[in-house]
């Protein structure tokens, strides 16, 4: 048993589907998420950065006494899947390999589609790991302005569907029967991305999957937190406002963020004994 909370990063407010589906499956569990929204977004950056960054909250969070790191973010998975499990003695869990398993499953025809970020896409992160099973063919898109979208609020306007038309046209062209949202965003825009694909084509997310990869770490490695255990969700951004954090994240999840604490991590870090409240109680 250990009641110590688990560590959730994302660049920003998206990883809190991957958040609510944990605290779903797990509602003894403490969560302690940190946004990076002092840069996010990550998509467009250099690869190299995105590492950085997320390396940098990741040890942040470990050094708060997290007993497990899910990178709820796919640019992030992507940029560091080969190195994160070798840096922490935590048991790490991302995004990427849940929705390639689920995907796999899921598709009768063989022809996946992906879509996420410029920097998730260019990694090849999903390709190659869906490249594995020869059985499959993969087409990967890029849809940079669906973040936009999504961090605007606009979700269902005629401008989104023009976009995901326009973004989704040669994965229908392809025949793909399975599409793998490869981003933290985008099921905020699985109506537009439904209705563009056709409902013969299954949308796979990684929110929920991932959340039963933390549910089957967490028990392998007897994890659990405790019976008496009072759970605690905190939430941290790096950016320089909390009312925007929380205003997205009300707008995306409703009501159930309640309290945003700024913090500031790696390149901008603050002493740490100067900010001893951060630390879970
Ligand atoms: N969280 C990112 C992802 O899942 C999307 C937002 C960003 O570009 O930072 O790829």
């Amino acid at each position: 048993m250990n009641d110590a909370p688990i560590g959730i990063f994302d660049s920003g407010v998206g990883g809190l589907t991957v958040a609510r589906a944990v605290s779903a499956l797990l509602p003894q569990e403490s969560i302690l998420y940190i946004g990076d929204t002092a840069r996010s977004p990550y998509g467009p950056k250099p690869i190299a950065d995105v590492r950085r960054y997320a390396l940098e909250v990741l040890d942040d969070l470990v050094a708060q006494g997290v007993k497990m790191l899910v990178i709820a973010c796919n640019t992030a998975s992507a940029a560091m899947l080969r190195d994160a499990r070798e840096r922490y003695d935590v048991p790490v869990v991302e995004v990427i390999n849940p929705a390639v398993r689920t995907a796999m499953s899921t598709t009768r025809n063989g022809r996946v589609g992906v879509i996420g970020t410029a920097g998730t896409i260019s990694s090849g992160a999903y390709q190659d790991m869906l490249g594995v099973n020869e059985r499959l063919t993969v087409f990967a898109q890029a849809c940079p302005r669906f973040v936009e979208f999504v961090e605007a609020g606009v979700t269902g306007s005629p401008e989104v569907l023009a976009v995901a038309e326009e973004y989704l046209a040669p994965l229908r062209a392809a025949d793909v029967d399975t599409l793998v949202l490869g981003c933290t965003h985008y099921p905020f825009l699985e109506g537009a991305i439904s209705y563009v694909m056709g409902p013969d084509v299954s949308l796979v997310s990684s929110d929920s999957e991932t959340a039963k990869d933390v549910y089957r770490q967490l028990v392998s490695r007897d994890l659990l937190a405790g019976p008496a255990a009072e759970p605690r969700h905190v939430y941290e951004a790096t950016g320089a406002s909390a009312d925007e954090f929380l205003r997205l994240a009300h707008r995306l999840m409703g009501r159930e963020v309640t309290d945003v604490r700024l913090v500031q991590t790696g390149a901008i870090d603050l002493p740490r004994a100067s900010n001893p409240a951060r630390r879970l109680g």
